[in-house]
């Protein structure tokens, strides 16, 4: 099952060009057979997050993957602007990156990435650094397309 992913990089200082963390996610992406929807990269500003991840659903992302702003700097709003917009939360993901991450580091548990359902689509969030976006992407992406199934109304499948 191939499904669309949006990236949107959160960051007040990065440019397109310099995002390692999200052309890196694309590529994981790619390479799991998915498409890669759009990759924006916005400020830290709770309004923009909010209108770029509705417009991200609007245009069909069954999944939007946030990058960076996850931490505790007072213009990290990432994960709260998440929460403000979607549905329902869903804390697996951020409970599973933390349980992945925190055998590699310690610092992952400075990390407030959680995720959540808007319709039938997921928003989740990640780090923003290269290597922690990769290691997240390791700990949660095998059961993305499970996800969406059951966003769907699909029936569950406890085989993996
Ligand atoms: N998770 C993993 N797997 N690997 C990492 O290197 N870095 C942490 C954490 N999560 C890290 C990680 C650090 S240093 C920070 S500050 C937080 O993610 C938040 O990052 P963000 O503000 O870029 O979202």
């Amino acid at each position: 099952m191939s499904l669309k992913l949006s990236i949107i990089t959160c960051s007040d200082t990065r440019s397109i060009e310099e995002d390692s963390a999200g052309a890196r996610l694309k590529e994981l992406i790619e390479d799991a057979g998915h498409e890669v929807l759009d990759h924006i990269i916005i400020k830290d500003d709770k309004d923009s997050i909010k209108s770029n991840i509705k417009a991200q659903i609007d245009a069909g992302a069954d999944i939007v993957l946030t990058c960076g702003g996850t931490g505790l700097s007072p213009r990290d709003v990432t994960p709260d602007v998440t929460l403000e917009v979607c549905d329902r939360e869903v804390p697996g993901f951020g409970e599973a990156m933390r349980a992945y991450s925190l055998q590699i580091t310690g610092r992952a548990m400075l990390s407030r990435a959680t995720a959540g359902q808007i319709g039938n689509s997921l928003v989740i969030n990640f780090p923003g650094s290269r290597k922690a976006a990769q290691e997240n992407w390791e700990a949660v992406a095998d059961q993305f397309e499970h996800a969406i199934e059951m966003a769907h109304g699909g029936g569950h499948n406890h085989s993996k």
